[in-house]
């Protein structure tokens, strides 16, 4: 129960409400007692882009953007990509506590049990074009597992829902890994169920002719922790798509297309790849300050800077900038690490991006390092779905089990004309007349 309330006035009437406030909440329907008249709908919030509306209770991901923090089920991030494997963390956010190691092992060998996908999606993959974008190919192919699996649609299931949780966790790095080998036109590697799943998803994206892929430990780490960093990140812009698709008991298949669909636009997790091209296009250390500038005068934006959340500095961003130490190690610094570093230190100090507290988010990292552990941009952002399609998976399961979620269904505010007649074809005047 609510043990705090706000008073409001209806200016328009004169009556004054009492509103329960919970966890710092009202809730938007205790609005629509506020009328002007028996015939008024009721007053609604107006809220675009869901700048300050919570859609939904939840217990999976915590942020407080101007203090940095991020915790997945209560853990830091920071502890958790130190001490933990992915799979783990996986485990974590679809069951709320870190496993065990009997708990942990039977989990391994389950998603090592779903790891290759029907041979009929590996020919649906064969049909796109040389040069399709593998985002694209990934989206396309996950929505038609839909097709493999027609008892996905038994959503409301609990054992059906598991399957399929299951069997996208463990097939979501193959679709990818072939997505890849089509672009190049190599041919696809099966899974090799006796790697990790990082060390496994580098032997189905680089195997050659060896018989057995073995993985340098420290980029099959990298990969894992970069798939820890971005796991779950709560009501983003493709979680709250995977949670509105699934809110019409959509199955998980086509769910999480869409929600990678989301992912995909240059806004979201499609800016790691538009990182990369910025740094091409500013070439030169010498040529940032001229960039930033441009940017400055309303010229574009610095891709992988900005969060709508964090306001302080991204934690993932730290921990990616470790990382990408490591990888370097390994591969040899990437030459745009000396441009984005520039970038960096002059966008921290400029009181443009001070003001506006833009620091540099998990995007600015991430590209560096995939591109210097041999991927091409197109690929960055199918790198960020397979991690996340856990975070997606995690947060459809507790939409699905919610008893307060319902099919998700805005309001408007129409501003459109009011009624009016049909006129007749012969008589209409074209539009470019009306403006
Ligand atoms: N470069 C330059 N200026 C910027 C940037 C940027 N990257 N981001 C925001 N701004 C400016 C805006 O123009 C605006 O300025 P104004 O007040 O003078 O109009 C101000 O900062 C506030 O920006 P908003 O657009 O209101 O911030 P919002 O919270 O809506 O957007 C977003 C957040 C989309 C991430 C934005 O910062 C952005 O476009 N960044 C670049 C793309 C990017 O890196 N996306 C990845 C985000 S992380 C993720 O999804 C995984």
């Amino acid at each position: 129960m609510a043990d705090q309330t706000f008073t409001i006035t209806d200016n328009r009437t004169g009556q004054t409400f009492t509103l329960p406030v919970t966890d710092g909440t009202i809730r938007a329907m205790d609005l629509r007692q506020m009328k002007t008249g028996p015939e008024d709908f009721g007053a609604m919030t107006y809220d675009p882009a869901f700048l300050n509306t919570a859609s939904c209770r939840s217990a999976i991901t915590f942020i407080d953007g101007d203090r940095g923090i991020l915790r997945y089920r209560g853990y830091p991030i920071e502890e958790l990509a130190e001490k933990c494997s992915f799979l783990e963390v996986a485990w974590l956010l679809l069951h709320g506590e870190l496993p065990t190691q009997a708990e942990l092992d039977s989990w391994i060998a389950e998603v090592k049990h779903h790891t290759m996908i029907h041979e009929t999606t590996k020919k649906f993959l064969t049909g796109f074009r040389y040069n399709a974008h593998p985002m694209t190919m990934f989206i396309s192919t996950v929505a038609a597992l839909s097709s493999v699996y027609p008892e996905c649609k038994h959503v409301l299931d609990p054992a059906i829902r598991r399957q399929e949780i299951v069997r996208l966790i463990a097939k979501v790095p193959t679709i990818a890994a072939y997505c890849y080998r089509h672009q190049l036109g190599f041919p696809y590697v099966y899974p090799d169920n006796e790697l990790s799943y990082p060390e496994n998803f580098l032997n189905m994206l680089w195997r050659m002719a060896e018989p057995k892929y073995s993985a340098n430990p420290v980029l099959a780490r990298a990969l894992d922790i970069l798939f820890i960093l971005h796991a779950d990140h709560e009501q983003n812009c493709s979680t709250n798509v995977m949670r509105c698709v699934g809110s019409s008991q959509a199955d998980p298949y086509v769910s999480v297309a869409a929600a990678a669909a989301a992912l995909s636009g240059p806004l979201h997790g499609g800016a790691n790849e538009e990182v990369l091209r910025m740094l091409d296009e500013i070439g030169s250390v010498e040529n940032v300050r001229a960039y930033v500038d441009k940017v400055k005068s309303g010229h574009g934006k610095l891709m992988g800077f900005g969060h709508r959340v964090y306001k302080n500095y991204d934690p993932r961003a730290r921990i990616i900038k470790w990382t990408a130490e490591q990888v370097f190690e390994v591969t040899g610094r990437n030459p745009k690490l000396e441009i984005a570093l520039a970038l960096e230190k002059i966008a921290l100090e400029d009181e443009y991006f001070v003001k506006r507290k833009l620091y540099p988010n998990v995007d600015f990292y991430s590209g560096i390092i995939y591109q210097a552990m041999g991927f091409d941009p197109a690929m960055f952002t199918v790198l960020f779905a397979i991690p996340r399609t856990v975070g997606w998976l995690a947060q459809w399961q507790e939409m699905i089990q919610d008893p307060e979620q319902k099919i998700s269904r805005p309001r408007q505010v129409y501003t459109g004309y009011d009624a009016r007649k049909v006129v007749p074809l012969a008589e209409r005047a074209p539009l470019t007349m009306k403006a």
